[in-house]
């Protein structure tokens, strides 16, 4: 029984070789083109030393889940300073972005609920949507009336969830969430925004898309992005639903909570982020001198209008070459391929640290 799972691993990995698409973990080297730090956080004294006080104070790990001894105030008050930023009624903390994807869909849905889901969803919604034992509709990327027409031939006995990104993570390009919001009130649907990649870059004090809209059920935040920690956070429309998560949410309930000193240092980068706005301004102005600059040499960047900006490229061939030309460079730029992605790109990430030479640099690369 067991050769034939060896069996499975070889011939995927072989067939990964041939199609160029093996992947390999490789330490990072060369100018930062590709993380998700876009505020430059990840180093920043005033969150470092936050960190080091937060283990001197709390310890290590947390040594429990939250319902058991792991539960510290901390974790109420990072819980609190998001929950005001993003004006939601309340947030719950957990590991990190995707179990927070995987708990909260798989504590929601059941055989009898409908998830309308974008096609380029991250992949822990669509492991969440998988565990639930739920029914998966795709709709086309961005494709509002794709999604509307998929609505009106649902089921009317079965509930309905509408899941989509702020901004894309692979494209950069973003949902309209007002249209979201329509539609989930039309057709009575929940409404789950993972804000994963605009938390700390767009919107009021960078706190996402989602936060004119308190129609919005829950919406879904890193820390390990713009806010270069680690940990993830839901936030609820309703204190109810937060105290649902906290009895039913099996990855909150059965997993030891995140080290408390994660949460204290969260705190000061949530503080530190939200007066950002000079640095975000910077980055859109960077990330558009960096399209335009793509698009004068030729290159597509698909429907990009953010800080991330893909290059759209005909092969995985041609993406790991690429890739390898500019970290000999001493650029460190990713090829992404399939399965990840639809087609081979090379993914760029800006971060407001990057100086306008810096980009004017890159692009004369290419
Ligand atoms: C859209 C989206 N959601 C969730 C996650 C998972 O977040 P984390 O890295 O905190 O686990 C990612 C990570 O790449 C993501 O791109």
């Amino acid at each position: 029984m067991s050769s034939g799972i060896y069996r499975k691993i070889d011939k995927e990995l072989q067939k990964r070789k041939e199609k160029s698409l093996l992947r390999e973990l490789k330490v990072s080297q060369g100018k930062d083109f590709c993380s998700n730090d876009y505020l430059g956080l990840s180093k920043h004294p005033l969150i470092l030393q936050a960190m080091q006080d937060g283990i001197t104070q709390f310890g290590l790990g947390s040594t429990a889940s939250r319902l058991v001894r792991g539960h510290h105030n901390v974790f109420n008050d990072l819980e609190e300073s998001l929950s005001e930023l993003t004006k939601t009624k309340a947030s719950l903390f957990v590991a990190n972005g995707f179990v927070a994807n995987l708990g909260l869909i798989d504590a929601l849905a059941d055989s009898r609920t409908q998830i309308f889901t974008d096609r380029l969803n991250h992949a822990s919604i669509l492991d969440g949507i998988r565990i639930s034992g739920s029914k998966k509709i795709y709709y086309n990327h961005l494709d509002w009336e794709h999604l509307e027409r998929n609505l009106q031939k649902s089921n009317l006995d079965e509930s309905k969830i509408i899941i989509s990104e702020s901004i894309y993570s692979m494209d950069g390009d973003r949902s309209l969430i007002e249209k979201l919001v329509e539609l989930k009130l039309k057709y009575n649907a929940l409404l789950i925004l993972d804000e994963t990649h605009a938390f700390g870059v767009e919107g009021e004090n960078g706190s996402g898309m989602g936060t004119d809209y308190p129609d919005i059920d829950f919406r879904i935040f890193t820390l390990g992005k713009a806010l270069g920690l680690e940990g993830g956070l839901i936030s609820c429309n309703s204190l109810m639903s937060k105290q649902y998560l906290i009895n039913c949410m099996r990855s909150f309930v059965f997993s030891t909570a995140p080290m408390p000193a994660i949460a204290y240092a969260g705190i000061v980068a949530l503080k530190i982020m939200a007066d950002m706005d000079v640095e975000r301004l910077h980055l859109k102005k960077i990330s558009d001198l960096l399209r335009n600059g793509l698009h004068a040499k030729g290159f597509s960047t698909g429907k990009s209008t953010s800080q991330i900006i893909p290059v759209l490229l005909d092969s995985e061939e041609e993406a790991l070459a690429m890739a390898k030309k500019f970290q000999d460079l001493g650029y460190d730029l990713r090829a992404i391929r399939p399965p990840t992605v639809p087609s081979a790109r090379i993914r760029i990430s800006l971060h407001s640290d990057h100086s306008i030479s810096e980009v004017e640099s890159l692009v004369s690369n290419f």
